[in-house]
């Protein structure tokens, strides 16, 4: 398999400054499994997006993307002027496997798959991930596992066979640093090379590698909360599903759910308790939203409050 990463030749040709690489990757590395040389650090998850825009991608070029999914793909998109191709998740939310295997045969210059996807949950197989890692032989395959801790599934332990493969992460989901902007791009070490050509030299604040630390130091606080995430997870699906609400198997720390017409106006009621969910009616559909899950305590009230102000269709 011949790989041809479509590197811009901007990037390939510039001279200056290089950075040094950041002192404190190594325990994140063990994090992941991987070497420093295969492991970027971005400032936030967001970051590690736009980077693939610096590498790769120059006014006109081709980008594919499957929708619903997070936004910030197609803004980057939009801001670098390349050309977007969509596909769309099924009725199901099924990622839309065949469709992606033959858009890859216009050799888009990056592909982004968010796995789990926000806002479906959607979780691409193992048998999915190699169909497109053969058929993107001149794409950049990026896989944005946001929420892989929650999945429980990783793409990379398959970088070291797959040039293509780039891998994006985010201390903003599992670890809760949102606020502090950390993030990684994690790729062979040739591949990633280009990429950190493309890169600022100083992307990463102190505060944020001291509170990766202090998260990575504890695993065991960490894996409870995802257990809880899980837990409360399949409890508010199977509880939703009694109130008649079409609810999508989410890989993810939320959940995709359909309250059909009447659902706008829950949230809006919802809303004005201070209760916040993200309505997807405008882009999925009327009524569907997206529930991120709390505490026990703040998924029960919502629970409550659902039950108290949802008029149920006859
Ligand atoms: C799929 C996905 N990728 C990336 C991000 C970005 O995360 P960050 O907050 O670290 O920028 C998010 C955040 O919602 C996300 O849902």
């Amino acid at each position: 398999m011949k790989i041809h990463l479509p590197v811009r030749k901007t990037i390939l040709n510039r001279r200056t400054y290089e950075a040094p690489a950041e002192g404190r990757s190594d325990k994140l590395a063990r994090y992941f499994g991987v070497r420093s040389e295969e492991l970027l650090l971005t400032n936030g998850g967001d970051d590690a997006l736009r980077v693939f825009f610096d590498t790769f991608v120059e006014p006109g070029s081709g980008i594919l993307i499957c929708e619903p999914t997070f936004p910030m793909y197609r803004y980057y998109a939009e801001i670098y002027d390349a050309r977007i191709s969509i596909l769309r998740y099924g009725s199901e939310m099924e990622f839309p496997l065949e469709g992606v295997i033959a858009a890859l045969r216009k050799k888009p210059r990056v592909l982004f798959i968010a796995n789990p996807n926000n806002p479906t949950g959607t979780l691409l197989q193992e048998q999915e991930l190699r169909r497109i890692l053969k058929a993107g032989t001149h794409t950049a395959v990026v896989m944005d596992e946001a929420y892989a801790e929650f999945s429980g599934f990783s793409a990379i332990p398959w970088i070291q066979k797959n040039p293509q493969l780039f891998v994006a992460r985010t201390f903003s989901k599992v670890a809760g640093l949102a606020a502090l902007r950390l993030g990684a791009v994690i790729a062979c070490k040739e591949s990633l090379t280009m990429v950190r050509r493309a890169m600022p030299p100083f992307p990463v604040n102190l505060a944020a590698l001291v509170a990766m630390e202090a998260a990575v130091s504890d695993q065991p606080t960490m894996q409870a909360y995802v257990q809880t995430v899980k837990r409360l997870r399949a409890w508010f699906a199977a509880e939703l599903v009694k109130l008649n609400v079409k609810t999508y198997a989410s890989a993810g720390n939320f959940l995709l759910a359909n309250f059909g017409p009447s659902g706008p106006a829950l949230f809006q009621k919802l809303e004005k308790q201070g209760i916040l969910l993200r309505e997807r009616s405008k882009d999925i559909g009327p009524g569907f939203v997206r529930i991120t899950v709390g505490t026990p305590s703040e998924m029960r009230r919502l629970l409550k409050a659902i039950i108290e102000q949802w008029r149920i269709p006859a």
